[in-house]
């Protein structure tokens, strides 16, 4: 793998260890108040052997940030491919982060008919993204389809054939893209244990079809990355005014937990999470 192309790996992870991150998720789930958001205890062999295929692999030094678990079904991806980006994203961590960061890809329970990850790679797509502006500021992104009014309202300043529409607010960019000019990766029906690592700064998107496919996201820093200063992380210079001395990664994750205070979840995330303990139950 080129340091920027997307790498993907079929059964990365073998039965024990995939047994060890199942039972992780089964002990914490329920102390994971917030949607999607996971506190992942006692796998270190599993954050330690990631962080070696960094090291090996990708020539990267990284540390570990946060994770997060999604529950693939029709009815939670229908409201997404609705969407007015049809599910087309980078994450939300990119702006905590001056610098890299990755995305650990990995499907932990599938038995869908169709299913699975699209990347816009950086490696494959060069021209794409020296035009994209800044990795840390979280496009807005329209699709055609889905997004009727916002390419009436742009008109003729954009290309015809444009497909997705990217919009930077702070930095004024207004970025077209046709499909057709992009190189897709395509990750189709994955094996539990499977991994794809990505830069969460690369547009991505999950599809589904039939069936239930659960998966993690485990999210990397590189090692000497700094806590991006920027405005596009808009809760820093509130840190900076309200702490004293030392500024470190950790100190900044609690003052994030501090000042968005954990949500009860929904009728429909309790649901999601009892599919998931029952799933992952009795596939173990
Ligand atoms: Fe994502």
């Amino acid at each position: 793998m080129t340091n920027n192309a997307t790498y993907h790996r079929e059964h990365f992870f073998v039965q024990e260890e995939l047994d060890l991150i199942k039972k992780s998720v089964l002990e914490n789930i329920e102390s994971s108040q917030s949607k999607n958001m996971i506190e992942l205890k006692n796998i270190d062999p599993i954050y330690e052997k990631l962080q070696l295929f960094f090291k090996e692999e990708l020539g990267k030094e990284v540390e570990f940030l946060n994770s997060f678990i999604f529950f693939a079904s029709s009815t939670t991806m229908d409201s997404r491919m609705k969407s007015s980006n049809m599910g087309w994203h980078t994450d939300g961590t990119c702006s905590l982060v001056d610098g890299d960061c990755y995305n650990v890809w990995i499907p932990i329970y599938n038995d869908s008919e169709s299913t699975g990850l699209e990347i816009v790679s950086e490696g494959k797509n060069p021209e794409l993204y020296t035009q994209f502006g800044d990795p840390t500021e979280i496009p807005v992104i329209y699709s055609r389809e889905n997004s009727k009014e916002i390419y009436h309202f742009f008109g003729n300043s954009i290309p015809e054939d444009t497909d997705l529409i990217i919009v930077k607010v702070a930095s004024g960019l207004v970025l077209p893209l046709a499909k057709k000019n992009l190189s897709i990766d395509k990750y189709e029906n994955p094996t539990p244990g499977d991994i794809v690592i990505f830069k969460q700064s690369e547009l991505h998107r999950g599809f589904h079809d039939g069936g239930i496919r659960i998966q993690l996201s485990l999210k990397f820093r590189l090692k000497n990355a700094e806590i991006n200063q920027k405005s596009t992380n808009q809760f820093y210079k509130l840190f900076e005014t309200v702490t004293f001395g030392e500024k470190s990664f950790n100190d900044y994750q609690r003052f994030l937990e501090f000042i968005h205070p954990k949500e009860k979840l929904s009728k429909h995330g309790s649901l999601e999470n009892e599919a998931i303990t029952s799933l992952l139950s009795i596939s173990m």
